[in-house]
């Protein structure tokens, strides 16, 4: 079988509106799960204003009408990243996910990370299975060894 790998792009202070479209398009549960709360859209509007998009590492999947169909937040600390990550209803299950968490690993990687952390609870299932994919195991959070 022939598999599709999604075409990735780094994003840039141009692709702000883009972004925020993205994360206003998910619903009050894929937010919970992408945020940690069911964020107001004033938040998200707040979030992606202080987005810094030379420091940290916005990269994501175009859909065909050139929006977000997916996309992945890579903050990088002082030895360790962290990662959020999403990907809107109709686009899923086409390895975004799984696509997105490579160039996350290896940002983290050419940063000099240690590790890389991504926090997701464990029924949320497709999140689990692309992060065991992409490498990650669970120990008190999912993470990632990247040095
Ligand atoms: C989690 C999420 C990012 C997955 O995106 P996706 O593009 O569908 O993921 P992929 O296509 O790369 O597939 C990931 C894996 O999930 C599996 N999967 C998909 N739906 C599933 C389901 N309902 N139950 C179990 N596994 C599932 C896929 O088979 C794949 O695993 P495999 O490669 O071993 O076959 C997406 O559902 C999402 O944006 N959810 C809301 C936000 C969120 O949960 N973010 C994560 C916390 S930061």
């Amino acid at each position: 079988m022939k598999t599709i790998v999604p075409l990735t792009l780094r994003l840039n202070g141009a692709d702000r509106i883009a972004l925020l479209a993205h994360f206003l398009a998910l619903d009050p549960e894929d937010r919970r799960l992408r945020f940690g709360a069911a964020v107001a859209d004033e938040v998200i509007g707040q979030y992606v204003e202080r987005l810094d998009l030379g420091r940290d590492g916005l990269f994501a999947v175009r859909d065909d009408d050139d929006g977000l169909a997916a996309v992945v937040h890579v903050a990088i600390g002082d030895s360790t990243g962290e990662l959020g990550l999403s990907v809107l209803p109709a686009h899923r299950g086409h390895g975004h996910a799984v696509a997105l968490l490579g160039e996350a690993t290896r940002t983290f990687q050419a940063a000099g990370c240690s590790s890389a952390l991504c926090d997701t609870g464990e029924t949320n299932r497709p999140m689990v299975a692309a992060l065991r994919r992409a490498g990650y195991r669970e120990h008190s959070r999912w993470q990632r060894k990247v040095a």
